[in-house]
């Protein structure tokens, strides 16, 4: 995946990332997940794949997971980003998420871990349950290459309990 800065024209991008204003100047096929990584100094945001596939870089971008590998830097103009460096639990330490991912070593390498976090924190934010298939569907976008799927599922039925959300939504 290029960053693509060869001569290409310029354009202006504002973007509040974890509550800080970023502005840049940056080349207008500047992908996101770059500005994020380059310009924002965000580095939990991770390049994992050339395809859109692994979810890695995904990020939470005016309240929706989006793979940031996805979108050019434009395109979040104006927007409001949320990352793993800003995630916060209610008095102000790690958020439930973490905190479950760290007590079930969910992860073994950590590449993937931002983004599926980051996943799981819009899918829970949008009344997602705890449910095993529901758990899965969420997660059906972010590849771990470690295979370390069994604890990142145990950590997200822990956070869940943590965060009071059932194990099937209502209506469901
Ligand atoms: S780097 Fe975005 S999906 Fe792989
Ligand atoms: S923990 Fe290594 S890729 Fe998931």
């Amino acid at each position: 995946m290029a960053t693509g800065n060869g001569g290409a024209e310029k354009t202006r991008v504002r973007v509040t990332v974890n509550g800080r204003l970023v502005e840049a100047e940056v080349p207008v096929n500047m992908l996101f997940v770059h500005f994020l990584r380059e310009v924002a100094d965000v580095k939990s945001v991770h390049v994992g794949c050339d395809t859109s596939h692994c979810g890695a870089c995904t990020v939470v971008l005016n309240g929706r997971a989006v793979k940031s590998c996805t979108l050019f830097a434009f395109m979040a103009d104006g927007g409001e980003v949320l990352t793993l460096e800003g995630l916060r639990g209610s008095d102000g330490g790690l958020h439930p998420l973490q905190e479950a991912f760290h007590e079930e070593h969910a992860l073994q390498c950590g590449f993937c871990t931002p983004g599926i976090i980051m996943t799981l924190y819009d899918y829970f934010g949008r009344g997602g349950d705890a449910s095993e298939e529901g758990l899965r569907r969420a997660l059906e976008g972010n590849l771990c290459r470690c295979t370390g799927y069994v604890n990142i599922l145990r950590a997200a039925r822990r956070a869940a309990a943590r965060l009071r959300i059932p194990r099937k939504g209502l209506g469901v």
